[in-house]
C-alpha cells in the first residue's frame, strides 16, 4: 500500500506547465480526483524555491483555470507544491532529486514523472531515472508520461522508443497526444459504439468519404524557431489527424480496456494505404501562408509547409476505396476541428429537383473544437410545397446538454488517466512509429522534383486554391460543420 503519491514536472517553470498542466492538476485537487496525501515537485533550471514557485504558479492558476478561481482552495493546493533548480545534464541534479523525493513522501508511495521538457531531454531525463532506480516498481507504481513529439521521422521515433524501453516497460510509458484527451474525441467512441443505428451504416457501403479539419486562426508567432523546422505533416497530421482517423475507421473492440482499444487502432495505422512518390503530386496539397517568411525566426525563404491536405485510403473489408481527406493549416478562416462523414446519395431521386440542382447527401458533422457537438443533416419536406425538399441540420452541443462548465481540459483527463494507470487515451510505441511510417515517404517526396509545388494562400482564408480544386475535381467540396456553420458545404467561389 502506498503512503502518497508524488507528481515531479520536469520543465515545471516552462510555458504547458503554466497553461495547462498546473491548472489541470488543481482543478483535479478541487475535484478530490487526486489521492489525499500527494507532492508536486517541480524540476527545471531556473533559480526558484517553493515559495517563489507557488507564487509564480498561483499566478498562472489566476490566469489559465477555466474554473472559477477560489484563493482559499488555491492555499490548500498550494501547500503541496515543491520546487527544485537543477539540469537536465547534470546527475548530481537527480541525486538531489531522489533525495527530496525521499523527504517529502511518507514512506513507500507511486510516483509519476512529467516530461514537460524539450524533446531531446526526454531520454536524458528517463536515464537518469533509471541509473537511480527512481522507476523501479518495487515499492509503488512508476509511470513516465511523455509530451509530443514522439520523434520528427520513423528513425528518431523508433530510436526514443528503445532508449524509454530499456529503462521502463511499455505500460509504464504514458505518450500524450492531448487530442485524445478532448470529451468530443473520446464521444467518438460512445458515439460509435454506445449507440447501435450507426455502427451498420459505417462502412463502404453507405459511405462515399469522410474528411477530417483542424485549423488553426493564429500564425506561428512564439514558435516561429520550432515550427520552421517542423511544418504541419509533421506538427498535426503524424499525431493529432491520423489519431482521429484510428478512431474513425476503427473495429468495435472486444471490451473498453486499453489494449483491446489500442489494438484497434493500430489494425487501423497498418491497412493505411501508403502514398507512393508517383502519386504524391496528386494526392497531396501543401501551401504556406503569405507573409509567412516574414515572420521573426523563420528563414527567408522557408519552403517549410504551414497547411497541408491529402487522400488516404484504408485498405481493409470496411473502407477500401472511401477517401478520406484531411486538411489542417495555420492562419485559416477559423479555429476549428471537425470530422465529416458524407454518406452515399439515395439510389434513386424520387423527387424533383430545380434545374441545375444536385442531390444532396446527408452528412454527419462531429464537432471537436470550439463547439463541442454533432450535427446531422437529412432532407426534409418544404411545407406547403407539392415535394420540394430542403437540408435540415439536427444539432447536439455538449454545452446544451451538459452545461458550459461540464467539459474538462484534456490536460486533466489526461493526468487522471496516467495517475490512475489507464492507458486507453495514450499512444503505443508501435502506434507512433506507424504513423511516421505514413509521414515520412510523404516528407520525402516532397522534397523530390516530383512533388507538389509549395503554393500559397492568404492568411484568413481556407488555404490555397489547390486545396479545393483537389477535392472539386472529384465533385466533392470541403465541408462545415461546426458552430454557426451547421453542417453547410461550402460554395468553392465563396470559399
Ligand atoms: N506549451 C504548450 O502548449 C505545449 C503543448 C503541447 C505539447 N508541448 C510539449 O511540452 C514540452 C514543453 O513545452 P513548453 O512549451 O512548456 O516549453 P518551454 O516553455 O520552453 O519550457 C521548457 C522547460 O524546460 C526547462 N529546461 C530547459 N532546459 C533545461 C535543462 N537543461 N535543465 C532543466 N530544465 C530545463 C525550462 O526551464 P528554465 O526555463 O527554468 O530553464 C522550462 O521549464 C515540449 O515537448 C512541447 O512539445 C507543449
Amino acid at each position: 500500500m502506498s503512503g502518497s503519491t508524488s507528481i515531479v514536472i520536469f520543465g515545471a517553470s516552462g510555458d504547458l506547465n503554466h497553461r495547462k498542466l498546473l491548472p489541470a492538476l488543481f482543478n483535479l485537487y478541487r475535484k478530490k480526483r487526486i489521492p489525499e496525501n500527494f507532492q508536486i515537485l517541480g524540476f527545471a533550471t531556473r533559480d526558484w524555491d517553493d515559495h517563489k514557485f507557488r507564487t509564480e504558479m498561483e499566478a498562472a492558476a489566476v490566469q489559465f483555470c477555466t474554473f472559477d478561481y477560489s484563493y482559499d482552495e488555491w492555499l490548500d493546493f498550494s501547500e503541496h507544491l515543491y520546487y527544485m533548480s537543477g539540469n537536465f545534464t547534470n546527475p548530481d541534479d537527480f541525486e538531489v532529486l531522489a533525495d527530496r523525493l525521499q523527504q517529502l513522501e511518507s514512506g513507500p508511495s507511486d510516483r509519476m514523472f512529467y516530461l514537460a521538457s524539450a524533446p531531446r531531454f526526454f531520454l536524458p531525463i528517463v536515464q537518469e531515472l533509471g541509473r537511480l532506480g527512481l522507476v523501479d516498481e518495487a515499492e509503488g507504481k512508476r509511470r513516465v508520461v511523455v509530451e509530443k513529439p514522439i520523434g520528427t521521422d520513423l528513425a528518431s521515433a523508433h530510436a526514443l522508443n528503445e532508449g524509454l524501453s530499456q529503462v521502463l516497460k511499455e505500460e509504464q510509458i504514458f505518450r500524450i497526444d492531448h487530442y485524445l484527451g478532448k470529451e468530443s474525441v473520446q464521444n467518438l467512441l460512445v458515439f460509435r459504439f454506445a449507440n447501435a443505428i450507426f455502427e451498420p451504416i459505417w462502412n463502404r457501403n453507405y459511405i462515399d468519404h469522410v474528411q477530417i479539419t483542424v485549423a488553426e486562426e493564429v500564425g506561428v508567432a512564439h514558435r516561429a524557431g520550432y515550427y520552421d523546422n517542423v511544418g504541419v505533416l509533421r506538427d498535426m497530421f503524424q499525431n493529432h489527424l491520423i489519431q482521429l482517423v484510428s478512431l474513425v475507421a476503427m473495429e468495435p473492440p472486444a471490451n473498453f480496456e486499453a489494449d483491446s482499444i489500442r489494438d484497434e487502432k493500430v489494425k487501423v495505422l497498418r491497412s493505411i494505404r501508403p502514398i507512393t512518390i508517383d502519386e504524391i503530386a496528386t494526392e497531396t496539397v501543401r501551401g504556406q501562408y503569405r507573409g509567412y517568411c516574414e515572420s521573426p525566426g523563420v528563414a527567408e525563404r522557408s519552403q517549410t509547409e504551414t497547411f497541408a491536405a491529402l487522400r488516404l485510403y484504408i485498405d481493409n473489408w470496411r473502407w477500401q476505396d472511401v477517401p478520406f481527406y484531411l486538411r489542417s493549416g495555420k492562419k485559416l478562416a477559423e479555429k476549428c476541428t471537425e470530422i465529416a462523414i458524407q454518406f452515399k446519395c439515395p439510389p434513386v431521386q424520387m423527387f424533383p429537383l430545380p434545374q441545375d440542382f444536385e442531390m444532396t447527401a446527408n452528412i454527419l458533422g462531429m464537432c471537436i473544437q470550439p463547439d463541442e457537438g454533432i450535427h446531422l443533416k437529412f432532407e426534409a419536406k418544404v411545407p406547403d410545397t407539392a415535394a420540394e425538399t430542403r437540408s435540415v441540420d439536427m444539432e447536439f452541443h455538449y454545452r446544451d446538454s451538459f452545461g458550459e462548465t461540464s467539459i474538462p481540459e484534456a490536460y486533466e483527463r489526461l493526468c487522471l488517466d496516467a495517475l490512475q494507470g489507464d492507458a486507453t487515451l495514450f499512444t503505443r510505441a508501435g502506434a507512433a512509429e506507424l504513423s511516421w511510417k505514413f509521414i515520412d515517404p510523404i516528407l520525402e517526396a516532397w522534397k523530390s522534383p516530383n512533388g507538389p509545388p509549395l503554393t500559397s494562400y492568404e492568411p484568413g482564408s481556407w488555404g490555397p486554391d489547390e486545396a479545393h480544386e483537389f477535392l472539386s475535381s472529384e465533385g466533392r467540396w470541403w465541408i462545415r460543420t461546426c458552430g454557426d456553420h451547421a453542417v453547410q458545404v461550402i460554395d468553392p467561389l465563396k470559399k
